[in-house]
């Protein structure tokens, strides 16, 4: 065979087409499923990028190496080299036929196996389980929906910043602060850089940043963790409609880009999903409460829409839902009261169907100073954490928007997955700080 004179060539194995047929490979990745039949044995080989059978006949390979193959363990990695192959029976319709066999890592006893473990056992397990092609689904969706916000953001001129995750007040009120001695002082985790966003746009017009966000938040539920990844964008000049015309279209466009672009890996995951064309629907808070009540959910104007009223809300649109206009005893401090109606604040929350609840949260901000001092006071707040805050609103303050979007949440409504844990490489929950 004129091929096993050649040099093989390095590749990865998602590169592979029938364009390869007949050529010598070299791969290098884990053993993903091994089966010995005599005489032959098969070895389907993970790297990272897909996977392939790669075919060892007794007598192809020097004999010592294809014993190592016959006893190899499961997730050993190692380098494989052989002849690319048109083979109907073989997943992908394209083998290797090896001539060689080198063990690079050896794996014996690997801790999950292919039989059903229980969650607990696969969280505690989390570094290893991130291996299995599920997740490895899930992460590659999600790297997508991070790569089409950021085209989108820089479509629509934002600019993207990092903001400081050490930080001296809260944002969205003190009760999920994470605490920690800086140097003698008191500091927090971030819960938001909305702030440091709003400060951007003074420099930059637009600005984004997805980085972590804290939350303390010790509810147990499917869609919180202490850690998530906030995606959040701020826009001066900017009311809370345009506000609502841009988040329905973010949304889409990712969602678009995803389906488009990771067919294989949703297939995968079993899941159909069909991406929301714009125009989402907006209702009024005043909308949602009676949508709840009429549903027999016990709500009463003036609370925050619970998971319940949510799901009720939710379950009566195909598309995400812009919840806007909510009391402004519920939302934070900096929301921007209606002027029509300063009972509510000019804020929208976004819901997404399939009991996903919400995915994004954002509204029109006060840019008037005594306003803002107001609502500082009123709220309980000591004016003079916010110093900083308030230097915007003296230094040539322009009306302007913003929103925060949990990354998390909409890969687990995306994925079809049960709980925000799994959208991310290595979840943080009230009980889990390892691994
Ligand atoms: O609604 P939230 O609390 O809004 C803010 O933090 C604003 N300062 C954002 C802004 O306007 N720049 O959080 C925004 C989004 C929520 O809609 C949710 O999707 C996500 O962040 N989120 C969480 N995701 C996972 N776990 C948690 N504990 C989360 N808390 C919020
Ligand atoms: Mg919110």
């Amino acid at each position: 065979m004129t091929a096993k004179l050649s040099q093989p060539v390095d590749t990865r194995i998602a590169k592979i087409d029938s364009s390869f047929e007949g050529k010598l490979v070299r791969l290098r990745g884990w053993v993903y499923k091994r089966r010995d039949i005599g005489g032959a044995a098969f070895i389907i080989l993970r790297d990272g990028s897909g996977l392939i059978q790669v075919a060892f006949k007794r007598g192809s390979l020097p004999p010592e190496q294809y014993e190592t193959v016959r006893r190899v363990g499961l997730e050993s990695s190692c380098e494989v080299t052989g002849v690319v192959k048109s083979d109907p029976r073989a997943p992908g319709g394209l083998e290797v036929h090896a001539v060689s066999f080198r063990l690079v890592g050896d794996c014996k006893d690997y801790p999950i196996a292919k039989k059903k473990h229980g969650v607990e056992f696969l969280l505690d397990h989390r570094h290893l389980w991130i291996r299995s092609p599920k997740v490895a689904a899930v992460l590659r969706v999600r790297a997508e929906l991070l790569k089409a916000a950021r085209e989108w953001f820089e479509a629509h001129d934002y600019i993207e910043v990092t903001a400081p995750s050490i930080v001296t007040a809260a944002v969205e009120g003190g009760a999920t602060l994470f605490e920690l001695e800086y140097f003698g002082r008191k500091a927090y985790l971030t819960q938001s850089s909305q702030f440091y966003l709003e400060a951007a746009i003074f420099s930059l017009g637009r600005a984004y940043t997805i980085q972590p966000s804290f939350r303390a938040e010790k509810s147990r539920t499917r869609r919180h963790l202490t850690e998530f990844t906030h995606m959040e964008g701020e826009a001066a000049f900017m009311d809370l409609n345009q506000l609502m015309i841009e988040l329905e279209d973010l949304v889409s466009y990712m969602c678009r880009e995803v389906v488009e672009r990771r067919k294989r890996e949703l297939e995968e995951l079993g899941r159909r999903f069909t991406p929301p064309e714009p125009p989402f629907p907006r209702i009024s808070y005043d909308e949602a409460i009676e949508i709840a009540q009429s549903k027999g959910v016990p709500i009463e104007w003036g609370e925050d829409l619970s998971t319940e009223s949510e799901r009720a809300v939710s379950s009566e649109f195909e598309k995400p839902v812009l919840v806007h206009r909510y009391p402004r005893e519920v939302k934070a401090f900096y929301h921007k009261p209606d002027p029509e109606n300063p009972k509510v604040v000019l804020c929208t929350d976004m819901l997404a169907p399939e009991d996903t609840g919400e995915i994004i949260g954002g509204g029109q901000r006060i840019h008037d100073y005594q306003e803002l001092v107001k609502r500082i006071e009123e709220c309980g707040l000591d004016v003079e954490d916010y110093e900083w805050y308030l230097d915007l609103r003296r230094y040539g303050s322009v009306p302007h928007s913003g929103f925060g979007l949990g990354v998390e949440r909409v890969v687990k409504w995306i994925c079809g997955l049960s709980h925000v844990r799994e959208a991310t490489l290595i979840p943080r929950t009230p009980v889990r700080v390892y691994p």
